[in-house]
């Protein structure tokens, strides 16, 4: 059955796929909960944002809670990688406690994928003869995703592009009850160049070869857009284009194929590249990051995942 209520659920929800206005609450938060550190480690490339602490976490979480933040999508770093099983209980202990602070006010995504848990740093596992292992990818995806959601997570968001992925999570969360939990697809990712501050953050740079063979190649505009349509036919409530202004022209090509809000994350690279700009005094920071919300949301992305969701209200939004 096609359920279009996962996106009613809460006033959170609500605000964040409206087709009219635009503000902080169609931005979305990162927050990244790194398991093995002891103490906040505020991240240079991405001024503003933090590998946190669990205890850490949530009091930016609450602060950011004050500033008005009402979407948050968090990105789990284990302390110990593994190629075969993965332990995500650190992430349910702090889903279940950030719930508890914020109760229905604010959403709770959660960055589903393996490759900050690969001792491979891929966001797949390979077989003995080191091939991609799609089942077994599969699996472990949706024992993450089944974790996060028991914990309280309003809805998963895979970012590792393989395929299947996304019936393979409905099927997961559906056979387990959580049939009105919402998948947020990763649904047209680049191999691109500007994640780079991410994956310091994540931990998450692979340790052989790239990720080509599995992420789209930024030529290709058809694949680009079958990706996002083979998401929305799989299942996915909300799809995506990543990065986010290099992908500007294919948002609003994504929702007229599917229907679905179609978001934008800005990714690590644009955010540094604004930061850098403003450091060696090109650019106001400031006005800059408006304006690039601004170009995402004229190029008809509903939300927008952004390392400054937290400065919106300060920026008049
Ligand atoms: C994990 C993931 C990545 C990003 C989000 N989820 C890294 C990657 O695919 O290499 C990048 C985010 C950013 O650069 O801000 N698969």
């Amino acid at each position: 059955m096609k359920r279009l209520q996962r996106l009613r659920a809460t006033a959170a929800l609500r605000d964040m796929v409206s087709e009219i206005g635009f503000g902080q609450s169609q931005l979305i938060q990162p927050l990244f909960l790194a398991e093995g550190v002891t103490k906040e480690e505020p991240l240079s490339g991405l001024p503003g944002n933090s590998r946190h602490t669990l205890t850490s976490l949530l009091t930016q979480f609450e602060k950011d809670l004050a500033a008005g933040v009402r979407q948050f999508i968090l990105f789990p770093v284990p302390a110990n990688k593994s190629n075969r099983s993965f332990q995500a209980e650190f992430v349910g202990t702090a889903i279940q406690q950030m719930r508890q602070r914020a109760g229905t006010d604010a959403s709770i995504w959660v960055d589903t994928c393996i490759c900050s848990f690969t001792e491979t740093g891929h966001c797949c596992v390979h077989d003995s003869r080191g091939r991609q292992d799609l089942a077994a990818t599969h699996s472990a995806l949706s024992v993450l995703a089944l974790t996060y959601v028991k914990a309280g997570a309003d809805g998963i968001a895979p970012s590792d592009m393989n395929d299947g992925r996304v019936a393979h999570l409905r099927a997961a969360l559906d056979g387990a009850g959580h049939d009105l939990a919402p998948i947020m697809s990763y649904s047209t990712k680049f191999a691109s160049n500007f994640y780079g501050p991410f994956r310091d953050a994540a931990d998450s740079a692979p340790q052989f070869g790239d990720r080509r063979s599995y992420q789209l190649d930024v030529r290709n505009r058809s694949d680009a857009l079958a990706s996002s349509r083979r998401c929305a036919e799989e299942g996915a409530d909300l799809l995506m284009v990543k990065p986010g202004q290099p992908s500007a022209d294919l948002i609003r090509p994504i929702h007229e194929q599917t229907g679905l809000p179609v978001g934008a994350y800005q990714v690590s690279g644009e955010y540094t590249s604004l930061a850098l700009l403003a450091k060696e005094k090109f650019l106001d920071f400031d006005k800059g990051l408006v304006e690039s919300w601004h170009n995402l949301r004229r190029a008809g992305a509903t939300f927008i995942i952004t390392y400054g969701a937290r400065l919106a209200r300060g920026l008049g939004l």
